[in-house]
């Protein structure tokens, strides 16, 4: 499998999938849905919904129906980036290279896009209900739980608690697995549900998904130290100064690419059981961690 091709044919699928369910900027009021369409389809690189699909070719189905929760996954992603972003978080001016939304529509209309990608992500979910009922409320529920307090909310709260502090690793570990690890965790497990995998194969997907949920952060916190700042989109050198707690600040470089490298082993091991089916997402995890950007 080319990786490259892999991607860029997803993210096609995904993109047009966006296109489709984000009202356009002709719909009134239009400023709303030009500052949605700026931060969405600014160039991320679609990684939790692809995980979804992948998830969805694994167990051998017809990927349209996975589509909508991808959607989904991918809108509550990026209204998490939006409100990271402004000033009362992170105060970043620069995101997947382009300025962050709050710098081109002001605070207000960012505060309100990311209210918007959030509540859309929850009505297409209830508009394409796969058929059946139990499946949409378990995604919904899946995704509801991973982007609340105790998931992707949980973790961004002691990531703006723990800056300028001195933290163990149970709350960094606290804090990476829910501000990002929570989402790309069910983001794999939406798509076993979709799939209507048994339990022990659902149980493997989300070992795999915590893996690399965890693995993506700690990268992300690597690349904020020693990433290019035109290929990852985004200023360098902020966690740094905004003393955030991050993996290779506390425990340092090595043992960060160490632990990367332990939990990309793990997420392997996970999908064994898949044998040549697990290939995709065998390959998906080569790619993020060894991502540069
Ligand atoms: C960046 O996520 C923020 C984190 C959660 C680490 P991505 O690296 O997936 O961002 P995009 O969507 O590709 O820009
Ligand atoms: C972002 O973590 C996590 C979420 C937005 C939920 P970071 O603050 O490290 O992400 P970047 O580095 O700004 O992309
Ligand atoms: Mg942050
Ligand atoms: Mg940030
Ligand atoms: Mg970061």
């Amino acid at each position: 499998m080319e990786i490259e091709l892999y991607l860029k044919e997803r993210k096609e699928m995904v993109d047009k999938a966006l296109d489709r369910v984000i009202p356009s900027e002709e719909a009134y009021p239009g400023i709303i849905h030009e500052s949605m369409r700026y931060s969405i389809f600014a160039g991320g690189k679609r990684i939790r919904p692809i995980l979804t699909l992948a998830v969805g070719d694994l167990l051998n189905q017809d990927l349209s129906r996975f589509l909508p929760a991808a959607c989904a996954l991918e809108m509550i992603h990026c209204y998490s980036l939006i409100h990271d972003d402004l000033p009362a978080m992170d105060d970043d001016d620069y995101r997947r290279g382009k300025l962050t939304n709050h710098k081109v529509y002001g605070e207000a209309l960012a505060v309100l896009a990311g209210d918007a990608l959030l509540t859309l992500a929850f009505e297409i979910l209830t508009r394409d209900c796969y058929n059946k009922p139990g499946v949409t409320l378990r995604v919904m529920q899946e995704i509801a739980s991973a982007s609340g307090t105790s998931g992707m909310i949980g973790g961004q709260v002691v990531d703006l608690e723990s800056e300028g502090k001195s933290i163990d690793a149970n709350i960094l570990n606290y804090i990476h697995s829910k501000k990002t690890g929570a989402l790309i965790r069910a983001s794999v497990r939406v798509g076993g549900i979709i799939g209507e995998a048994d339990e022990q194969q659902l149980g493997r997907l989300t070992r795999y998904g915590e893996c690399l949920g965890l693995a993506f952060q700690i990268i992300d916190d690597i690349l904020d130290i020693e990433g290019e700042e035109e290929k990852i989109g985004k200023k360098t050198g902020m966690d740094t100064w905004k003393e955030k707690a991050t993996y290779p600040g506390i425990h340092g470089i090595e043992p960060a690419r160490k632990k990367v490298k332990e939990l990309y082993n793990e997420s392997l091991s996970a999908v064994e059981i898949f044998e040549a089916r697990g290939e995709a997402l065998k390959i998906l995890a080569e790619f993020l961690v060894n991502r540069d950007y």
